[in-house]
Order: C-alpha cells, then sequence, then structure tokens
C-alpha cells in the first residue's frame, strides 16, 4: 500500500534526535540503510524492511523503560497513512529484533526479520558497537569495568532486562556473541572483522588496565 516514507523518517528522527544511549537518529539510519543492503541479497520485501528498520527501536524497552503495545510505532505509521494490517505486520517484524538474553532464542520467522535483525546487531559490533556500549553503559550509570564483577550468562529476558552490570561484561554477554547468531551470509561476511578488532580492544583494555598493578 501507499504510505507516505517521508513523514515516518521525520517522526522517527524526532523521536530519537536527543538520545544519548547509542539509540540515536544515525543509529537508526545505519541500521536502515544496512538492513535494505541486506535485503537485496535474499528475498525480502523493502518496503517492509525499510519501515521495521526506522521504527525497530521507537517503543524499546531500553529507551521508554517500558514494554507497552508499541504506541510510537502506531502512531507513526498512523500518520504516514497505514492500514492497520500493515501496522501490524510491522510490528511482528519488530517484536522478533531485538536480543534478550544469551540463553534465549531469538529466532526469527520471515526474510524481513532476518534481515533487520542482522543489520541491527551489525551496528551492534565493531568500533561503533564499542562506543555504543559505553554510551549506553553511562546513560545508565554504569561503570567502565569492575573486576570482581563476572559475566552472567543470561537464561531469560526478564534476567537479561534487570542485569545491571558494567559494560565491559556486556562484551561477554551480547557483543562477542552476535557473529554466530546472524541470519545472512552478506552480515556474517561484515561481522568478521567487526569482531576481530572487539577481541583486540579487549586485549588492548586489559592490557592497559593490568599495566599499573603490574610488578
Ligand atoms: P537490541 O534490541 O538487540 O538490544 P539495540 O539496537 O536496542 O539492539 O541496541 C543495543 C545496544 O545497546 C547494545 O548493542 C549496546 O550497545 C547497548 N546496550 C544494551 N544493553 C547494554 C548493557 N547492559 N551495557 C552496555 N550497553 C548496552
Ligand atoms: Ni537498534
Amino acid at each position: 500500500m501507499d504510505i507516505d516514507l517521508n513523514i515516518v523518517y521525520a517522526e522517527v528522527e524526532k523521536l530519537c534526535s536527543s538520545d544519548s544511549t547509542g539509540h540515536d537518529w544515525w543509529h537508526i539510519r545505519r541500521v536502515t540503510a544496512l538492513a535494505l543492503k541486506i535485503a537485496e541479497t535474499v528475498n525480502a520485501c523493502l518496503q517492509l524492511v525499510e519501515l521495521a528498520a526506522l521504527l525497530h527501536d521507537a517503543d524499546d524497552w531500553k529507551l521508554t523503560g517500558t514494554e507497552t503495545d508499541y504506541p510510537n510505532t502506531r502512531k507513526i505509521m498512523a500518520d504516514a497513512g497505514a492500514d492497520s494490517m500493515l501496522t501490524d505486520t510491522v510490528i511482528r517484524i519488530i517484536g522478533q529484533v531485538s536480543f534478550k538474553g544469551a540463553g534465549v532464542d531469538t529466532t526469527t520467522d520471515c526474510p524481513e526479520a532476518q534481515v533487520v535483525q542482522d543489520a541491527d546487531r551489525l551496528d551492534a559490533i565493531g568500533a561503533i558497537g564499542i562506543a555504543r556500549a559505553f554510551a549506553y553503559g553511562g546513560a545508565k550509570g554504569r561503570a567502565i569495568f569492575t573486576p570482581q564483577q563476572k559475566p552472567v550468562n543470561h537464561q531469560s529476558f526478564e534476567e537479561y532486562r534487570n542485569s545491571n552490570g558494567h559494560t565491559i561484561n556486556h562484551f561477554y554477554e551480547k557483543l562477542l556473541l552476535l557473529k554466530d547468531r546472524l541470519n545472512t551470509d552478506y552480515a556474517r561476511r561484515i561481522a568478521q572483522e567487526r569482531h576481530s578488532f572487539m577481541e583486540y580492544f579487549l586485549v588492548r583494555f586489559f592490557s592497559e588496565w593490568n599495566e599499573p598493578f603490574r610488578t
């Protein structure tokens, strides 16, 4: 159906323009552009991919603080002229995108969700992923690193959502796991170098951390 994508771009930009948790407008722009690229390598509907990518964080619990029935997404889709069937389809895709803990299955059921999930996960790793993780940690008042606090293998979304660990743990609890949880060959290829870069970052981080204490 005909919907006004410009309205979606403008309203999402307004919604996340002041975000400082790493879920800002440029995260949305990167994920959307990358998702459209990945979509061309598989048989996914480009309109659904673009809408789901643009709106994938609009009602995310990390930003809104609650799990609600997608009020921002519903409003923006309605403003853009979408009917309830298209809106529900986009919401069904968005609902499958997020990581929910190391031990939680986030398998997707359609190519559109696979593509948006891959694009979102690629933006969580590599140099940008590192920057976003520390931005998120800072915005949520978390420490950079606390040596005595070990990573947790979260077995439920509840446990993952309520965790309050330091940001280095987030690498072990999520970021380093993502390269093996991608859906498309295109994303797996891009992920390799980004993953290696994070591993190198961590080697350097611990080396510099330990330097002052070495005898
Ligand atoms: P997802 O929905 O899969 O979590 P998002 O687009 O919402 O993906 O972005 C998640 C990003 O937010 C993470 O990759 C990370 O950069 C940041 N983040 C989330 N939780 C934490 C955390 N506990 N510590 C540090 N960063 C976090
Ligand atoms: Ni995102």
